[in-house]
């Protein structure tokens, strides 16, 4: 009975193929609405204009400094890049921390602390007086109407530093800058996580003209036609459009696959309401519905001999690397215990056994809805262009796709299985987004020195 119950709790989080297509179908009509003038303020999906013109051709040349903030890790790098019969590409980088009072601090705080990382990077390189064009990775919905101009919409993930929506954040680096008074930069584009991953491997690999990230948050981006653009002047070629894909849900058209462990973990969070289908399946909110669930199981008495320990009311106790750890086929269910136990869990084998099942069931789903929004989106690619077959390259990264050790498979069988005229390739990007970047600030620091 005790079994009966816990399989029917998790039974709202097995989808059929059916439920999976028609959230492909639903993704593909919010890209629509997100593409329309009309109906694009409203959308959900924001589907923001990049300004990124073409993928690499190799004649990118010069040396960059490019940040990436908004992962894992934030990272300064300086990025040498040569063109010609033999490009290559030379990287040095160092990662720095933001302490979680920066970044629920104020704007300036948040932007001083960068300038102050960038400023360490360059002593470090004894590079001070260089002036080096800048990329800024920066990995959050942003308005942009060029490529150095981006007004962020709204914070997303752990990130809540006061006096930023609405801002130009092109223009608060460049203002902590001159604050700083120690060197100057140039800033010439800013660049979502996406867009940077599938530039750089776009670098290594031409056919790539789709980016995704499936790490802390979840998003893709994708060579879309200009003609369909309809915000964006002009019908010739194409621009990378960055889908903001994790907000998908946010009008409430994901509601009846939502369970009640969804709504917990979206009214814990940072921004209530929002990124809904992000807090279905990235890196960190798998963890939290995981919680929720077990909290649920403990309560109803099915967990822990009942007992809801301190431990298990703490947020984000479950990062994405214990999950992968206690999914992991290579582990002894004593070994699950162990790892329970040094967050604090005391369990029975029993326990160990339902948190796996419930740890698997999670990223399951989170799988599946992640590979069924990738299907819409190459299927749109494939109607683009007239084709009743597409072939086409996924550059990927996160920590979520590389870490877990069962997140991949699905979400690639899940694509296949959900766009069967499309041939996908997934490129793991080995270099981070801040190559792509660099590569993205050669292309705009030679067309304005053309310009000027
Ligand atoms: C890194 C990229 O490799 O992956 C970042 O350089 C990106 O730009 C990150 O944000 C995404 O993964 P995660 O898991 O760190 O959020
Ligand atoms: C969040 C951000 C988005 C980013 C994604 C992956 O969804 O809003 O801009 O690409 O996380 O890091």
């Amino acid at each position: 009975e005790q079994s009966r119950q816990i399989q029917q709790t998790l039974a709202e989080f097995r989808l059929s193929k059916a439920q999976l297509l028609e959230v492909k179908k639903r993704m593909r009509a919010e890209i629509e609405r997100g593409l329309k003038k009309e109906t694009h303020k409203e959308a959900a999906v924001k589907m923001l204009p990049t300004f990124v013109r073409s993928t690499p051709d190799g004649t990118e040349n010069g040396d960059f400094l490019a940040l990436d903030l908004g992962g894992t890790n934030f990272r300064v790098l300086l990025v040498k890049i040569r063109s010609g019969k033999r490009r290559t590409v030379e990287m040095h980088n160092k990662i720095y921390a933001i302490p979680l009072e920066v970044m629920q601090g104020t704007g300036d705080e948040l932007f001083d602390h960068i300038v102050h990382c960038i400023s360490d990077f360059l002593d470090y390189m004894g590079m001070k007086s260089a002036r080096l064009p800048l990329g800024f990775t920066f990995s959050f919905p942003c308005h942009q109407t060029s490529l150095d101009a981006g007004i962020l919409v709204t914070w997303t993930k752990g990130f809540k530093a006061t006096d930023c929506e609405g801002e130009n954040v092109v223009e608060l680096l460049r203002e902590a800058i001159k604050r700083k008074e120690e060197f100057e930069l140039d800033v010439v584009a800013i660049v979502n996580d996406t867009v940077g991953t599938m530039m750089t491997c776009a670098y290594e690999e031409p056919t790539c003209e789709v980016g995704l990230i499936a790490g802390t948050g979840s998003n893709a981006c994708y060579m879309e036609e200009m003609k369909n653009i309809e915000i964006v002047e002009g019908n010739e070629g194409r621009m990378c459009v960055n889908m903001e894909w994790g907000a998908f849900g946010d009008n409430g058209c994901l509601d009846d696959i939502r369970t009640q462990y969804d709504q917990a973990v979206d009214e814990n969070s940072l921004n209530e309401g929002k990124q809904r289908y992000e807090k279905m399946c990235s890196g960190m909110y798998l963890g939290e519905i995981v919680r929720q669930i077990l909290i649920d199981l403990t309560k109803r008495g099915f967990l822990f001999r009942g007992q809801i320990s301190e431990t298990l009311k703490t947020r984000g106790i479950f990062e994405t690397k214990f999950l992968s750890q206690i999914e992991s086929d290579r582990l002894a269910l004593l070994q699950v215990r162990a790892i329970l136990q040094q967050l604090g869990l005391d369990s029975t084998c029993d326990d160990s056994i339902i948190v796996k099942e419930v740890c698997g069931t999670v990223s399951r789903r989170a799988a599946q809805i992640c590979g069924a929004g990738m299907a819409a989106v190459v299927d749109k690619i494939r109607e683009n262009r007239g084709l009743d077959h597409l072939d086409v390259t996924v550059g990927v990264d996160g920590t979520l796709y590389k870490l877990h050790p069962h997140f991949s498979r699905i979400f690639l069988q899940t694509v296949k299985e959900l766009a069967p005229k499309c041939d996908v390739n997934f490129l793991l990007s080995e270099d981070g987004s801040g190559k792509g970047a660099a590569l993205i600030t050669a292309v705009g620091f030679r067309q304005r020195e053309l310009d000027a």
